[in-house]
C-alpha cells in the first residue's frame, strides 16, 4: 500500500479527527440532556407551584377561592407546559391532555365559572389520568 503522506502526518490527522468527533458527540449528548432537563423543569415548576397540594392555586380555583389575578397567573404558569415533551408514553396523547388542560383553564380564567366549565377543568387537571400514562415511575433499587 502506498501512502500519499508520511505516516506520522496521517496519524496526527486521524487524531485530530477523533478529537473533533468526540467533541461533537459530547456536544450533541449535552444538548439532548439539556433539552430533557428543561422539559422536566418546566413540568416540575407547573406541578409544584400550580397543582400540588390541597391549597394549590388549582385546588383553590376549583373551590372558587382564587381571585382573578391569581387565576391569570395560574393560567400563565400552566400554559408553559405547551410544547413540552411527554417524559413517558405517547406524545400525541400527552399533548391532547395538556391542550385540554390549558383550554379548560383558559375558559375559567376568562370568566366562565359555571358548573360545566369547572367540571371540565376538574377533569382536565386529573393528576392520576395524566401521571399514569406520562409520569416516569420512580426507579426501585
Ligand atoms: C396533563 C398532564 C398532567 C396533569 C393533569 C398533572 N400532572 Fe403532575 N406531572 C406530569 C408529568 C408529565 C410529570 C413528570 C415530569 C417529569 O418527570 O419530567 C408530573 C410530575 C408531578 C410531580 C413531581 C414533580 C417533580 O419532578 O418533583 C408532582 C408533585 C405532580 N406532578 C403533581 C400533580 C398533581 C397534584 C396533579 C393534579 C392536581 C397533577 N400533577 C396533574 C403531568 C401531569
Amino acid at each position: 500500500m502506498k501512502l500519499g503522506l508520511p505516516l506520522s502526518i496521517q496519524i496526527s490527522k486521524m487524531k485530530l479527527f477523533t478529537t473533533f468527533a468526540t467533541a461533537a458527540a459530547a456536544l450533541i449528548a449535552f444538548s439532548i440532556s439539556t433539552i430533557a432537563d428543561e422539559n422536566h423543569e418546566i413540568i416540575e415548576k407547573v406541578m409544584k407551584e400550580g397543582l400540588k397540594g390541597d391549597d394549590s392555586p388549582m385546588a383553590k380555583l376549583l373551590e372558587g377561592k382564587l381571585d382573578e389575578k391569581e387565576t391569570k397567573s395560574l393560567f400563565e404558569l400552566v400554559e408553559t407546559m405547551k410544547g413540552t415533551k411527554a417524559p413517558l408514553g405517547d406524545q400525541a396523547k400527552y399533548e391532547e391532555k395538556v391542550t385540554q388542560l390549558i383550554a379548560a383553564l383558559e375558559a375559567v380564567a376568562s370568566g366562565k365559572k359555571d358548573n360545566a366549565a369547572i367540571e371540565r377543568l376538574d377533569k382536565a387537571q386529573s393528576c392520576k389520568a395524566c401521571h399514569t400514562d406520562h409520569k416516569p415511575k420512580k426507579e426501585k433499587k
